[in-house]
């Protein structure tokens, strides 16, 4: 079953006046389950359009249909509610709220979904225990180590319980040891849960985890 399916989508930015193309007609499907490697030069497109898969930005053109719903016909309400239901985000840099704790950083999705307090706190214990944290749940992130950052940005990209998981560059700033247990972990979220993983890369090893490599050039597919 298509979970993620774009059609034709294309993507400019405007900079003085000058329109300039980034994302050129991209189509492509993503079937529930599938863990999939994005890979292309620098300044190709990939953020760009993990950034329409995630609905935190549409597309110039083109369609975009998440989960059977058509996401150009959506406000932002609606928008916000499926990316907050559907979507899990992991970044290279963590991006974790420097003056939250590891637990708090977990509910913070939760408190979003209007999930309530001791809900919250039981499933952010829950998830934090499931990336091997549960001891530094009270630790703010510049008390964490790199890949135990990545951990808990994991824990917190589950929080909602979202069928997909977008990664961008989720290695890029760890070492190759402490890399390959984050693939471990989101593969092992793929194997429990059956999550989609679509997960940006530069590093060849990091894509021969995935199942299948999507490659994107000058805002183009290839192959
Ligand atoms: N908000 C924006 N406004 C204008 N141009 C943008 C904006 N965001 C991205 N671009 C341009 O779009 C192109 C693609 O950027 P994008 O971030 O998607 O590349 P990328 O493939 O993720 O690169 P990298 O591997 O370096 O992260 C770049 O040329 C960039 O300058
Ligand atoms: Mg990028």
């Amino acid at each position: 079953m298509a979970l993620i399916e774009l059609r034709d989508v294309k993507k400019s930015y405007k900079l003085d006046s000058i329109e300039i193309p980034v994302l050129k007609g991209i189509s492509m499907i993503v079937e529930k389950g599938e863990v999939v490697a994005l890979v292309g030069p620098s300044g190709s497109g990939k953020s760009t359009l993990m950034n329409i898969i995630g609905c935190l930005d549409v597309p110039t053109s083109g369609e975009y249909i998440l989960d059977n719903i058509p996401v150009q016909n959506m406000n932002r309400d609606q928008i916000a509610h499926i990316r907050n239901k559907k979507i899990g985000f992991v970044f290279q840099n963590f991006n974790l709220i420097a003056r939250l704790t590891a637990l708090e950083n977990v509910e913070l999705p939760m408190i979003y979904a209007g999930v309530g307090r001791k809900e919250r706190k039981e499933r952010a214990m829950e998830l934090l225990n499931m990336v091997g944290l549960s001891d530094r749940s009270g630790h703010y992130p510049t008390q964490l180590s790199g890949g135990q950052q990545q951990r808990v940005a994991i824990a917190r990209a589950l929080a909602n319980n979202p069928p997909i998981i977008l990664a961008d560059e989720p290695t890029g700033s760890l070492d190759t040891a402490t890399g390959k247990s984050i693939m471990e972990l989101l593969l092992s979220l793929n194997d429990k849960f059956g999550t989609t993983l679509i997960i940006v890369t530069h590093d060849p090893t990091v894509a021969s985890y995935c199942r299948r490599t999507v490659r994107i050039k000058d805002g183009l597919l290839v192959e």
